[in-house]
């Protein structure tokens, strides 16, 4: 109960942004003053990454620091079979690793399909300050890497590579929704200055083919961050995302007024509609946040959960959904 009050409140100070918004020129309406800093990030796993990410925000510091040592968290965790080290493989045994970030000033960087380096993240980061271009895979990315300083390591942990051998005796590949389904962390932060980022990053889908990239390295599917408005990621099934084009989607809403609660609920909408024999067998969640420091979230299914970290909150809250 106290999440849907929480949302609807949200919902409610979004509108009230939104008619100020557009009365602001005649009437110089006052504005609600930002919740800052804030961050947001996917899944239980989030409230470990929120608290290293709140370490930089409520010390001033920048989100763009703040999402990736986040992150960093989750990446580092053999226990999470979704993101990084200990990630399930592909259906070859290989674990691949999908990750972006973005700044306040449209900076982005992004790895796809990059093997053995426990931080995608840190080299999505290097890509994007040290390179012309947006995005590196396999190889390539890999070569940069290196180059970067940073150590190859094996990923694939006794535990998962237990997990893949036993699908190997099935070789099933329907994901499990909120299990094999449920990947990624995605984060978003709005630090004291006001400046929004976010970063992604995850091993995929368990069991895909050798060389399948979903959303998350993808600006504009898994994650996309738009200082004037807000930010926006997703997790689940990537395929979905990518159709969509769903975190700048989101962002895109959000400037036509929508609140981050009703600009994910648009963008979930938007999947099951065009998509109505897919949606029941897959999960997709989208979390927003806009520079007012509001935040939403809304997935397919029942089970999606997002940890939300700022002076007033430390908590994980169930997502709303439409099926069931
Ligand atoms: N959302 C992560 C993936 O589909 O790879």
């Amino acid at each position: 109960m106290a999440d849907r009050r929480k949302f609807l409140k949200s919902t409610i100070f979004s509108g009230l942004a939104v008619s100020t918004a557009s009365l602001s020129s005649i009437s110089c309406a006052p504005q609600k003053a930002p919740t800052k800093p804030i961050v947001i990030s996917t899944w239980n796993h989030g409230m470990e990454a929120n608290a290293a990410a709140w370490e930089v925000l409520s010390k001033k510091g920048r989100a763009l620091d703040a999402v990736e040592k986040g992150v960093m968290v989750t990446e580092a965790d053999p226990d999470n079979a979704t993101v990084g080290i200990g990630g399930f493989p592909d259906r070859d045994g290989n674990v691949t690793l999908d990750a972006c970030i973005m700044d306040e000033n449209d900076n982005c960087g992004s790895v796809a399909f990059l093997q053995n380096f426990m931080h995608p993240v840190s080299v999505a980061r290097k890509v994007m300050e040290e390179t012309p271009h947006v995005m590196l895979v396999g190889e390539g990315a890999r070569r940069f890497a290196v180059d970067q300083g940073f150590k190859e390591e094996n990923l694939l942990t006794e535990k998962s590579e237990a997990a893949w051998k036993k699908w190997l005796e099935n070789q099933d590949y329907s994901p499990v929704i909120n299990i094999e389904n449920h990947d990624t962390i995605g984060m978003v932060a709005l630090d004291e200055d006001g400046n929004l980022s976010g970063a992604c990053t995850t091993s995929g889908a368990a069991w895909k083919m050798h060389g399948r990239v979903g959303d998350s390295p993808i600006i504009g599917a898994g994650l996309f961050v738009d200082n004037e408005i807000g930010a926006a990621t997703a997790t689940g099934l990537g395929e979905f995302v990518i159709k969509i084009c769903g975190s700048h989607m989101i962002v895109e809403l959000m400037r036509q007024g929508y609140s981050p609660q009703e600009a994910c609920e648009q963008a979930v909408n938007r999947i099951v509609k065009k998509y109505p024999n897919n949606y029941k067998n897959l999960q997709v969640g989208f979390l927003a946040l806009n520079k007012q420091g509001e935040y939403g979230a809304y997935a397919i299914h029942q089970g999606f959960n997002f940890a939300v970290r700022s002076n007033d909150e430390n908590e994980l809250i169930d997502a709303g959904h439409y099926n069931g």
